[in-house]
């Protein structure tokens, strides 16, 4: 029992040194672009400390959110989801046809909501934000502030939209989880953005990068 306890131990170090990657960070197993729950552990662990709602953009039929908005609970927090609820919008020539309009359709944000609760997430514990990124920004109060969040939408410029408007919604030392960024996928789609993104800011420094995920956070201004 403790030798196979050390043995995985052992494993991780190496997996996250071969990586480059945080010693802490969870060993998989990993399914290629979904958000292990482990590793959303991880990463809440890391925000607990910085006052601010858990966020996620592109939630989809929600097998992330139903972690984060528990994770969210046990900081005393709020969870918030943004997604069109009717899939992706028409794509750009920066996006080609991987991810055609409609795909990821759940039908609407009460379908959402029904998923959740069949889930067992509380309706309490969560808003939602239906709409197209940007325009399912426009109703947030210029009040709320992140510890935490997620950008999950795969396209160019919705990454683009929901990078810019996280900036500055994020508090210092919060966490920006991005997903999609694939190196095969250089200039185009959700890597493209998120690649202009920090070729441009100096307010993030990233502190892991596997399985698609890119994790940054933002630095503490003195
Ligand atoms: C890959 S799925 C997200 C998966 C989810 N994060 C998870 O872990 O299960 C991408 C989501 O982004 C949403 N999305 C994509 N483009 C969007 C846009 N322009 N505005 C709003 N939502 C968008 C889609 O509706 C879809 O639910």
């Amino acid at each position: 029992m403790l030798l196979k306890l050390l043995k995985r131990e052992a494993a991780r170090f190496v997996d996250n040194v071969r990586g480059s990657n945080p010693l802490d960070l969870p060993r998989g197993p990993r399914q290629s672009g979904t958000w292990s729950h482990a590793d959303l552990e991880w990463i809440a662990a890391k925000a607990r400390d910085v006052p601010g709602d858990f966020a996620e953009i592109g939630v989809f039929r929600g097998a992330a959110f139903r972690k984060v908005a528990v994770l969210a609970r046990q900081q005393g927090k709020r969870a918030h989801a943004f997604d069109s609820f009717i899939g992706m919008n028409e794509p750009t020539s920066a996006d080609g046809p991987t991810y055609p309009k409609g795909m990821f359709d759940v039908g609407g944000p009460d379908a959402f909501v029904h998923l959740m609760t069949t889930a067992g997430v509380e309706r309490a514990l969560y808003d939602v934000w239906p709409g197209y990124v940007p325009e399912c920004f426009t109703q947030v109060p210029d009040s709320l502030r992140f510890s935490w969040a997620i950008l999950d939408v795969d396209h160019y410029q919705p990454t683009v939209d929901g990078l810019r408007w996280l900036l500055s919604r994020i508090n210092d030392g919060g966490i920006l989880a991005l997903d999609d960024y694939v190196v095969q996928n250089k200039g185009k789609l959700a890597t493209r953005a998120i690649d202009e993104f920090l070729s441009i800011n100096r307010e993030f420094e990233k502190i892991a990068l596997f399985n698609q995920h890119m994790i940054l956070r933002k630095k503490t201004r003195s």
